[in-house]
């Protein structure tokens, strides 16, 4: 990835032809900080928090010509932690994005439980909230002391229990898995707990270590990551199991959600805009990040400066691998949703693949649909943690050392 990116009369011509959008809200801010997250993120302080609201609304007014006519059919804030920013001004950029663009859609949001009161979740679903997701982690105390969350398990559930009753039309659990020491019968209760709670989804995500985090600088080496991996499997197929028995279905690789529900879930269109420090943004061939230093993003749309840092052009073959890649995440897709998009057929394609894949038993290839069975889903969370993470690391690892690196090469290694 390099910094050249397009001008504002280059992304004119690209959103040209769009029928609907995503965005995606960054909220770079968070009480304290835990010793596993690789998420752009710092503590969270006023003055800067208020600078962060301005200049965040004067960068979506940057992209109020050319988006206001698309209709916005998926909205997710993202953080860092976005609730640190409740009565601090996040309302006057959620009011602002549903005056200024042409919103179809409720919003998606993250939350800490520690900022669950009563009032809060009051002006959660005043700002048009019907999705919240809640970082849980672990539901015995030893784990949450080990991560460093500020919360004992009574107090978590309680929180829960307030959202639950609450009128969200989905609550999501995220969950982490394959913690230190963590055994197959806590692994067992976590998850007949979670579901007593009464939340409609649970996100459950093994320990990912990113290098450039305090857990990522123990050892991780590749005979350590197979053995890893095996015994994710173990603990994964206790969870699918747990749900499954409770009319949950896989809703995505780590997700599982009620039946009849629907799911919360990360921005669900191909094409969005990302908003903030570290905002990322994928229009068809083209696909940029914003710089994450939260000092730096602000001082460049003051300077009336692009507050992108990094960006990369796509070629036709990368689009349709990243939209294969996105879609197989989801766990089921139509192939005629890949001919509306590139106006070519899938199975001429990626037919030959599909049909391995299906022999295989990763995945089930009817005549439009493919869903990924739990084998392939498990075969996804493999290659995350030997490729993905790689990638990740290399992008945002950088990105939080240099706000404006040069460019970015994102080989696996
Ligand atoms: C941005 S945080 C959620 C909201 C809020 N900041 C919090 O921590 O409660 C997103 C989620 O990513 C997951 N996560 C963060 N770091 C992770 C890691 N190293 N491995 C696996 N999951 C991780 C956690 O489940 C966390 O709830
Ligand atoms: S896990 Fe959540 S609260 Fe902890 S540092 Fe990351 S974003 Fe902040």
């Amino acid at each position: 990835m390099s910094n050249i990116y397009p001008s504002v009369n280059e992304l004119h011509d690209k959103f040209r032809d769009i029928n609907e959008m995503g965005i995606y809200l960054h909220i770079p801010f968070c009480t304290r900080i835990c010793p596993y997250c690789p998420y752009n993120k710092e503590i969270f302080k006023e003055e800067v928090c208020h600078n962060y609201v301005h200049a965040v609304t004067k960068e979506i007014d940057t992209y109020v010509p050319i988006l206001k006519s698309i209709p916005v059919t998926s909205f997710y804030i993202g953080g860092g932690t976005p609730t640190t920013m409740l009565k601090k001004g996040i309302e006057k950029i959620i009011n602002h994005i549903y005056k200024h663009l042409n919103m179809n859609c409720y919003v998606h949001m993250e939350s800490h439980p520690n900022h669950l009161t009563a009032e809060n979740l009051e002006i959660i679903e005043s700002l048009n909230v019907k999705y919240l997701s809640i970082g849980v982690e672990a539901l015995q105390d030893h784990h949450l002391r080990a991560l460093e969350r500020p919360y004992t398990v009574n107090e978590v559930k309680q929180n829960i229990d307030r959202a639950v009753n609450r009128n969200f039309d989905c609550v999501n659990a995220d969950l982490i898995f394959d913690l230190p020491g963590q055994t197959e019968s806590e692994i067992e209760q976590t998850g007949h707990d979670i579901i007593k709670l009464g939340v409609q989804q649970a996100a459950t995500y093994p320990l990912f270590r990113f290098p450039y985090t305090r857990f990522g600088e123990q050892s991780n080496n590749n005979r350590n990551k197979i053995i890893t991996m095996f015994r994710r499997r173990k603990l994964m197929k206790i969870l699918e199991d747990i749900f499954y028995d409770s009319d949950y279905y896989r809703s995505s690789v780590w997700a599982f959600t009620k039946k009849g529900i629907d799911k919360y879930c990360s921005v669900t269109v191909p094409l969005y805009v990302g908003f903030g420090a570290s905002g990322s943004s994928y229009l068809r061939d083209i696909f940029y990040v914003n710089t994450f230093n939260v000092g730096e993003y602000i001082k460049a749309i003051n300077e009336r400066k692009s507050p992108v840092a990094l960006s990369v052009n796509l070629s036709e073959e990368m689009q349709m691998a990243g939209w294969l890649y996105w879609r197989i995440y989801e766990t089921r897709f139509k192939k005629s949703d890949f001919y509306q998009r590139f106006n070519a057929g899938f199975d001429e394609k990626y037919g030959l693949q599909m049909e391995i894949l299906n022999r295989l038993g990763y995945l089930k290839n009817s005549n439009d649909k493919i869903n990924l069975t739990d084998k392939g889903a498990y075969w996804i969370h493999a290659f995350e943690d030997f490729f993905s993470i790689d990638f990740i690391n290399k992008l945002w690892g950088s990105s939080i050392q240099n706000p404006w690196p040069d460019k970015v090469v994102l080989t696996a290694n």
